[in-house]
């Protein structure tokens, strides 16, 4: 196998065959193949693209090139379910929905990334709980889902490693951005969970990985088909990021946000939404729900009941963590030194008229800034600081309108996040019409 001869077949704009996608993949993951010839290939299939046939093939290839896990042999008696959400400001969705899921029946194997850009990552809040162990052995992770039904833990090196060495590349070479290779990478890692069933949460607006609309509805396309083509049961949701999906923003403050929505003490509308239908999604998906309302009430039943909750805790303290965060949390999560609202009248934005628009990223910004994300991925956490109370579209713009309460470690950064919301605020003498939260569902 020569990796250049792959690389001109693409480059002439010519079908990979089978052959060459799993040599050049196991060329990838044994390092016979150049950090260049990788770029070459990445830079390639970004201009040329790739047919279905050929991104179920680099799916397949990338998932097989590290440990793929079986969860027959457990015996869990449930189907095996997870989501992937393109990533976003405010969306905690992870750690209600996988506790959901498990209280209706389902076992949610569920690995996760950190924090991307102006992303919040799920592994990066579970790290904010004292003593969660977000890589525990294969043996605490496989007894914490057939025990909790859900485990939620860091990626490994032994999960599809090809993908490692191809994301590094492409993050450094302006090719992360093809539906073809963000298809097989997204789906490489999570099949490689061994699901019996899949949800995806594709995210559009101005905090979303495809801020534009066409590109998201072809990335979610594009998923559900390569998904249900090498078997997993698949199907995806288009959401809004023209906005944080939840009042809040940060590590430990989203942790906390999670508890509050479990325990029933509060639940913001839009994340409530989205949790709800993706959940939905699961149960139909795994076989768990004939229908779509039977499904729904199932959801909420288990919310009601406090059995969701349960299953939150159970995982908490079966990986390592508190076993009385949901009573506490208080005790188990770091707090801010600086916790102060900033006021539309602070921030000298016009006091009249609506909020109308949100740069959703500029706000994942300032949570980076504040110490709570990483500009490198080096870059060591706060995990207390953060936003809560943010207000959203469709607020009415007077002089005490919280925009946002900021959590800051120093007045100096506590002054440089509010500069930072006061530019991603725009408020205007109209009231824009209200915006749905869900757009589309495919699959
Ligand atoms: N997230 C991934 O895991 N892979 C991509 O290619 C893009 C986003």
């Amino acid at each position: 196998f020569l990796a250049q001869e792959a690389i001109r077949t693409k480059r002439d704009g010519k079908p990979l065959s089978e052959e060459q996608i799993q040599a050049f993949v196991q060329g990838i993951t044994d390092e016979s193949v150049s950090e260049g010839q990788i770029a070459a290939m990445a830079m390639a299939i970004y201009f040329q693209g790739m047919n279905e046939q050929e991104k179920a093939t680099l799916t397949l290839s990338m998932r097989d090139s590290g440990e793929v896990l079986n969860w027959q042999q457990l015996d869990l008696g449930g189907p095996v379910l997870d989501k992937h959400s393109t990533g976003g400001v405010g969306d905690v969705v992870s750690l209600m929905l996988g506790p959901i899921v498990a209280a209706c029946g389902g076992f949610v194997p569920m690995i996760s990334g950190r924090g991307l850009g102006h992303t919040g990552g799920t592994l990066d809040k579970f790290d904010a709980i004292n003593g969660y162990q977000t890589k525990p052995d294969n043996e605490r992770f496989a007894r914490t889902v057939k025990e909790a039904g859900v485990a939620i833990i860091g990626q490994t090196g032994q999960l599809a490693p090809a993908d490692q060495r191809f994301y590094a590349t492409r993050d450094i070479t302006a090719t992360v951005e093809s539906v073809p290779l963000i298809t097989a990478s997204i789906l490489a890692k999570k099949l490689a969970e061994g699901l019996d069933g899949l949800v995806l949460d594709v995210k559009t607006g101005s905090g979303a990985f495809m801020a534009e609309y066409e590109r998201a509805v072809e990335l979610a396309r594009s998923l559900t088909s390569v998904a249900n083509r090498v078997g997993v049961k698949t199907s995806a949701l288009i959401t809004d990021m023209n906005q944080p999906l939840a009042s809040a923003a940060g590590n430990a403050i989203e942790v906390k946000l999670a508890i509050d929505y479990l325990t029933g003490r509060h639940r913001d509308p839009r994340l409530h939404v989205v949790t709800h239908a993706l959940a939905v999604e699961m149960l139909l998906q795994g076989g768990l729900c004939r229908t779509h309302e039977q499904a729904a009430e199932r959801v909420e039943q288990v919310l009601v009941s406090g059995a969701a909750a349960e299953r939150f805790a159970k995982m908490v303290s079966l990986l390592g963590g508190p076993t009385d965060l949901l009573e506490r949390p208080e005790q188990h999560l770091a707090k801010a030194k600086i916790i102060k609202p900033l006021t539309l009248a602070d921030s000298g934005l016009p006091q009249q008229g609506w909020v109308n628009a949100i740069d959703t990223r500029a706000v994942g910004m300032a949570v980076v800034a504040l110490g709570g994300g990483r500009r490198i991925a080096s870059d060591p956490l706060n995990y207390a600081v953060g936003l809560t109370d943010l207000a959203g579209i469709g607020c009415k713009a007077e002089a005490d309108l919280v925009l946002a309460t900021i959590h800051a470690d120093s007045e100096d950064d506590w002054q440089q996040a509010a500069a930072t919301l006061t530019e991603a605020y725009r408020i205007g003498a109209e009231a824009a019409p209200e915006q749905p939260v869900i757009y589309e569902r495919m699959g």
